[in-house]
C-alpha cells in the first residue's frame, strides 16, 4: 500500500545484546521502534490486498507469469543492493552470528532464484493440453487471493519470504507481519517493495500480533493463512476466520527432532553432526536436533566427547569471529532453560559439561542434560534453545517408540555404519517424520527439498516447487473436441 508517517504510539525493539548501566545492570540496547496500536492501518493494508487481488481480475492475478517474474526479479536486485543492513539488523535484532546472518541472507536470494526457475517449469508443463474421451483440458494454476504471511524470529527474513515469494509468484496479493523480534530488517526493504510491484500487491503491517492478527482474520478476506510459528498460535488464529472451511493454512509448526545413535554409530560422526544439530543458532531452529537417544553400551564415551566439544563452542557477541552461542532474544529465556534444568535435575538427572546452564545476562551456556526419563519436561517438551537432553536406551524398540508416540513428526536422525541395519530403520520411520537424515543432523536444505512434517509439526509443504502448488488451485479450461479443433 501506500507509504505513511506514523505518528502513533510504538513499541521499542531490543537487541538481544545488552550492555552494562553505570549502577551494574545489565540493560538490553534500544535499536529502534515500531508502530503499535496500528490496527487500523492494518486493516487498510489488507483492504488495499483485497482491492489489488480484485477477486481475481486485478493486475497482479492477470499478469503473465514472465511479467511476475520480471518485479521479481526487480525486487531481488533491489533487496541485493541493501544486503549489508539487512544482515546487520539480524546480527543486532536476534542475535544471530554474522556468518549465520549473511547466510540466512544469501541463502534467501538463493530461495528466490530457485523459485522463479521452479514457476517456469511449473508453468510450462501446466500450459500442455490433454484430452481425454473428447474434451480438451488445459489445467493452470491459479491463484487463491490474500495471503497473510508471517514468519518467525528464528529465521525472520528467510521464513518470512518461504511463503511470501511463492505466494506472489502464484498471483496472490500479500499481506506480511514482520515477527516480534526481526521486524527492523524489512525497513532497508520498502522501497523495493515499493517500486518493484504494483500498489497493494505486497502489504506490511506492525503492531502486536495478538491483537493485530486476530483483527484481520475476523473480517474474513484473508484466504490463505501461512504461518511458520507454534501450533498453539496456529489453531487459536485458524477458529478466528467467520468461515474456517474458506481458509487455507500452510503451516510450519513445533518439532521436537531426535536423533538415534545405534551401537555401531561412528561416535566422532556422531558427536560432529550432533553438534551443529542441537547447539547451531543456540538451539534456535524448527529443525533443531532436541533429543539425542544414544545406546547404552556407547553413552558414555559419547557424553564424553560431546561435552568436550561443547565446552570448545565459542559464547560472546554475534559480531565475533567464529562465535556460537550468543545472546537470546526472547525475554525470559534464560529463565525458561534454567527451568527445564532444574525439572530434570529435581527428578535425577545432572548437566553433565562444565559450566552447562550458567547464565550471563542474555547469554545461556549450553547444558547437556542426562539420563533424561519420562516425566521430565524436557523428554517431550520443544525446549527451542541451548539444552541438550540426552537419553539413553538398550531395545531399539524403546527408541523407535519415542519417535512413533511423539505429538510432532518433522524430521529424525539414524546414527549407524551398518547399512542393512539403516535400512530396516528408514521404513518404519520415514512413516512416522517427513524427513530421515543418515548420518547426519536434521535440516531443512538444500531449500529445493520438500520441508513438511506430519502430526503438530506442519500442514502443507515449503521449499521451491512444493511452495508454489501449495499457494495456488489447479484450475482447467474445458472445450469439446470438434473436427475444426482437434488439431
Ligand atoms: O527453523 C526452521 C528452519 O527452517 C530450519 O532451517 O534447518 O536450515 O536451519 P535449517
Amino acid at each position: 500500500g501506500e507509504l505513511k508517517a506514523w505518528d502513533g504510539p510504538v513499541d521499542s525493539v531490543r537487541s538481544p545484546v545488552c550492555v552494562r548501566t553505570a549502577d551494574g545492570r545489565l540493560e538490553q540496547i534500544e535499536l529502534g521502534s515500531v508502530p503499535s496500536g496500528a490496527e487500523q492501518e492494518a486493516e487498510e493494508a489488507l483492504e488495499a490486498a483485497v482491492a489489488a487481488y480484485d477477486d481475481g481480475r486485478g493486475l497482479w492475478p492477470t499478469m503473465t507469469v514472465a511479467e511476475r517474474i520480471g518485479c521479481l526479479q526487480d525486487f531481488t536486485n533491489q533487496m541485493i543492493s541493501r544486503r549489508q543492513e539487512v544482515v546487520d539488523l539480524i546480527v543486532w535484532e536476534i542475535g544471530k552470528p554474522k556468518a549465520d546472518s549473511e547466510k540466512e541472507f544469501d541463502r534467501t536470494v538463493d530461495y528466490i532464484r530457485a523459485t522463479i526457475t521452479a514457476l517456469k517449469d511449473l508453468d510450462n508443463s501446466n500450459s500442455r493440453f490433454t484430452i481425454v474421451e473428447g474434451t480438451i483440458g488445459q489445467i493452470r494454476r491459479t491463484p487463491l487471493g490474500v495471503v497473510l504471511c508471517m514468519g518467525p524470529y528464528n529465521y525472520p527474513l528467510n521464513e518470512t519470504f518461504a511463503t511470501l515469494i511463492p505466494a506472489l509468484l502464484m498471483g496472490n496479493t500479500v499481506v506480511f507481519k514482520p515477527p516480534r523480534f526481526g521486524a527492523l530488517l524489512f525497513y532497508p526493504l520498502i522501497e523495493a517493495f515499493q517500486s518493484a510491484f504494483p500498489k497493494g500487491v505486497v502489504n506490511m503491517v506492525y503492531g502486536r500480533g495478538s491483537v493485530v492478527v486476530p483483527r484481520l482474520l475476523d473480517t474474513g478476506k484473508v484466504n490463505v493463512l501461512a504461518l511458520i510459528g507454534s501450533s498453539k498460535v496456529a489453531d487459536h488464529l485458524k477458529k478466528l476466520h467467520p468461515k474456517v472451511n474458506r481458509l487455507r493454512a500452510i503451516l510450519g509448526l513445533d518439532a521436537k527432532n531426535a536423533a538415534i545413535i545405534l551401537p555401531d554409530a561412528d561416535v566422532e560422526l556422531a558427536v560432529k553432526e550432533c553438534l551443529i544439530g542441537t547447539l547451531t543458532f543456540n538451539g534456535q531452529r524448527c529443525t533443531a536436533l532436541k533429543m539425542l537417544i544414544v545406546h547404552r553400551s556407547i553413552v558414555e564415551p559419547f557424553l564424553r566427547r560431546f561435552s568436550e566439544e561443547v565446552g570448545k563452542l565459542k559464547v560472546g557477541m554475534p559480531w565475533e569471529k567464529g562465535v556460537n552461542i550468543t545472546p537470546l532474544p526472547e525475554a525470559g529465556k534464560t529463565n525458561h532453560m534454567t527451568a527445564l534444568v532444574e525439572d530434570a535435575k529435581a527428578k535425577g538427572a545432572r548437566v553433565v559439561n562444565k559450566d552447562g546452564g550458567s547464565v550471563a545476562g542474555t547469554l545461556f551456556y549450553p547444558a547437556v542434560v542426562y539420563p533424561i526419563e519420562e516425566g521430565m519436561k524436557l523428554y517431550r517438551e520443544e525446549q527451542f534453545g541451548p539444552v541438550v537432553p540426552v537419553m539413553p536406551f538398550e531395545e531399539l524398540e524403546m527408541a523407535l517408540e519415542y519417535v512413533t508416540t511423539s505429538e510432532h513428526g518433522q524430521q529424525v536422525s539414524i546414527f549407524s555404519s551398518n547399512p542393512d541395519q539403516v535400512g530396516r530403520l528408514v521404513d518404519p520411520l520415514v512413516n512416522q517424520v517427513c524427513r530421515v537424515n543418515i548420518n547426519c543432523q536434521c535440516q531443512r536444505g538444500p531449500d529445493v527439498f520438500p520441508f513438511t512434517g506430519r502430526k503438530d509439526s506442519a500442514e502443507g509443504t515449503l521449499s521451491v516447487t512444493d511452495a508454489l502448488r501449495s499457494f495456488s488451485i489447479r484450475s482447467m479450461i474445458a472445450t469439446k473436441e470438434t473436427p475444426a479443433n482437434k488439431d
